[in-house]
């Protein structure tokens, strides 16, 4: 099998890295990332913050290609692949401070999102901080013409993907005790979404 690669990981890893600098704390301790796909962040990300573990995370087809990531890097602190699927699986049984991940919420049905979520309510703890990066749209409205085109381009690959609503994903995280710290812009169009659990 050949090392899988995300050239999309390549272009955000620096600027997404650059926003969890100014949010993750000294004191926390685990990051889980929910879809790790290639492990391509994890291995970029992980060496930066020594003091956390990094816990991956992907449906098991992904995880030789995760393997073969970590297997070239020298960092200690990355997690073999943990097997999660929003909608099929339980959520990972890990203490996290941090729940961190890219690029899923299109991809993963809508019914998946609204599991997902529903676990996150279940499973964190005050406290707990949650990033979601990724496009999404705004009363209804895509927020440019190629973040247009990525969604007609996600639904050909599978017609139960798509770019979600910022709205709707707030009020199904408000619902499952989780509040929106902040919506930061980031390049090409996209977001991290910024959300802490409630008690
Ligand atoms: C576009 S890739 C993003 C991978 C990586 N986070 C990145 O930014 O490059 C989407 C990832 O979501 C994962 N995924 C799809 N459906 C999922 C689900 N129901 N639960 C968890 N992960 C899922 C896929 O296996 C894939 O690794």
């Amino acid at each position: 099998m050949e090392k899988p690669f995300s050239p999309s990981c390549e272009r955000n890893q620096q600027v997404i890295l650059e926003v969890l600098k100014t949010v993750v704390d000294p004191s926390d301790k685990n990051l889980l990332e929910i879809g790790s796909g290639t492990g391509q962040h994890a291995v970029f990300m992980a060496p930066k913050f020594m003091h956390l573990i990094w816990h991956t995370s992907d449906l098991i087809q992904n995880h030789d290609g995760i393997f073969m990531w970590m297997n070239e890097s020298s960092a200690n602190n990355i997690q073999k692949p943990i097997e999660y699927q929003a909608g099929k699986t339980q959520f990972p049984k890990v203490n996290v401070d941090i729940v961190y991940t890219a690029n899923t919420l299109h991809i993963m049905s809508w019914e998946n999102v609204q599991q997902l979520i529903i676990q996150l309510g279940e499973s964190l703890l005050e406290g707990n901080q949650i990033f979601i990066y990724g496009p999404f749209k705004y009363g209804g409205k895509f927020t440019s013409e190629s973040n247009a085109n990525f969604d007609v381009w996600l639904k050909q690959q599978n017609y139960f993907s798509g770019i979600r609503d910022f709205e709707s994903v707030v009020s199904l995280m408000l619902k499952a005790g989780m509040s929106l710290v902040s919506d930061i812009e980031m390049p090409a169009n996209n977001r991290i979404l910024h959300f802490v659990k409630n008690k």
